[in-house]
């Protein structure tokens, strides 16, 4: 059996009747394997590796370069993709061998951290990562926002395409990915794939700035506006995209809409009725799943007060006895030699760092031992912070 990283090009005749065979209806078409082909150009910098016996592509992994907020610093990002086997392949270790093989590359090369959305979350656990939350989505009659059809928001909202407004779109993800926590973008390479996506973008400014940007589709009159994520600086930007929600009443039935899963759309009016629903399942609608792939990388993250004296257990990128400190909101990391107060997986010490388990909670999900004096130690320094990862690979 041959590793091997391959070439953006060369994924068209390895990585494509794989990905094509375990994603998509198929048989596939020679129209297919062209539009693939084509799309080719947008992973010039994606990392691809392949297992190869006899000339036959058996199984193949990748990793987009992206980036991701991590408690306000910003890290290089492995977002783990196009995983699979041939059916004729799979349980022989060569997915196993592959991922590992990818993580090493992709944390020498920088990257501090990985994310993906897996087919079974279990798969990926014994990769050390861990679950954080899915999306949820809104849906609601545009009449239950009538109030802001009076209201004089210092700002206006601009309906573009997606070609028009992909400049605007780009520059407020580009500026989340530095405040807000677990927010994550691909590189411009990738990125660049959007301009072309079939969608209005609605884009708010204030003050020459853009403070909000959503992607939209109507599905037909008296139907659906289909809204991807609603992505904002702050309330004002929120407020004017759901004011340019309002104007389509009588236009449309619905208005759906993605949202992070700490939103509370209940708030957003008075008798204003609102379903939120966020679907989990196998295998096509999974939350998606990170990990922390260098500790030394973590100096100088967001934390609250404490001292402690860890070891990661059984993982070969973050394994061994750390001291992590923080005094002024700034964490410190350095290899430890005290003796450890908490002893934790990977996927345990992913989950205090992206602030979606406590300590209690990493206990009881099989993730860690940690003694009595470290719980609250670990809570003040690691408190509970939900991601929004946003990107969808
Ligand atoms: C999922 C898939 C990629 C696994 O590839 P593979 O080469 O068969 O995986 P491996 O043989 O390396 O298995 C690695 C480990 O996962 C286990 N495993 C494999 N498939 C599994 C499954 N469907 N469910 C749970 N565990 C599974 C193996 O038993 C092995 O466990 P071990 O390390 O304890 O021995 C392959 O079945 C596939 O292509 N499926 C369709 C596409 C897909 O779902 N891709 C993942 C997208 S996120």
């Amino acid at each position: 059996m041959d590793f091997r990283q391959i070439s953006a090009a060369e994924r068209t005749t390895t990585m494509f009747p794989l990905q094509t065979y375990a994603f998509m209806p198929s048989p596939w078409t020679p129209a297919d394997e062209e539009a693939y082909r084509k799309r080719m150009r947008f992973h010039e910098t994606t990392f691809n590796l392949i297992a190869e016996e006899g000339g036959q592509t058996l199984a193949g992994v990748a990793a987009l370069r992206m980036q991701q907020n991590v408690r306000g610093l910003v890290h290089d990002m492995a977002g783990v993709a196009s995983v699979s086997t041939h059916p004729a392949a799979r349980r022989r270790g060569l997915v196993r061998e592959l991922m590992q093989r990818l993580l090493r590359q992709m944390r020498e090369e920088g990257c501090a951290v990985s994310a993906l959305y897996p087919f079974r979350p279990s798969f990926y656990a014994k990769f050390g990562f861990v679950g954080i939350p899915r999306h949820r989505t809104a849906t609601f009659a545009p009449e239950g926002l009538s109030h802001l059809l009076r209201a004089d928001l210092p700002g206006e909202v601009e309906r573009l395409s997606m070609n028009e407004g992909f400049e605007a779109y780009d520059e407020l993800t580009r500026h989340l990915v530095t405040r807000r926590h677990g927010f994550a973008v691909y590189d411009e390479v990738r990125s660049a794939e959007f301009r072309d996506d079939n969608y209005w973008v609605a884009v708010a400014r204030s003050g020459g700035e853009v403070v909000g940007v959503v992607r939209y589709r109507v599905d037909q009159h008296g139907g659906d506006l289909v809204g991807s994520d609603l992505l904002y600086t702050g309330a004002l930007g929120r407020a004017l995209l759901l004011q340019f929600f309002a104007r389509h009443v009588d236009q449309v039935a619905r208005v759906s809409v993605r949202l992070s899963a700490d939103e509370v759309p209940e708030l957003w009016g008075l008798d204003f009725g609102v379903t939120v629903a966020g679907k989990v399942a196998n295998p096509t609608d999974n939350a998606p799943m990170v990990r922390v792939l260098d500790m030394a990388a973590l100096s100088g993250s967001q934390a609250g007060p404490g001292e402690v004296t860890l070891e990661i257990v059984d993982d070969e990128h973050i394994g061994g006895v750390w001291r992590l400190s923080a005094t002024d909101g700034t964490l410190e990391v350095g290899k430890g030699s005290a003796t450890p107060a908490a002893t934790l997986t990977a996927a345990g010490f992913s989950a205090l760092v992206y602030g979606v388990l406590d300590p209690v909670e990493v206990f009881t999900r099989g993730l860690g031992e940690v003694s009595p004096e470290a719980i609250p130690t670990l809570s003040a320094m690691f408190p509970r912070e939900m991601p929004y990862l946003f990107a969808d690979f």
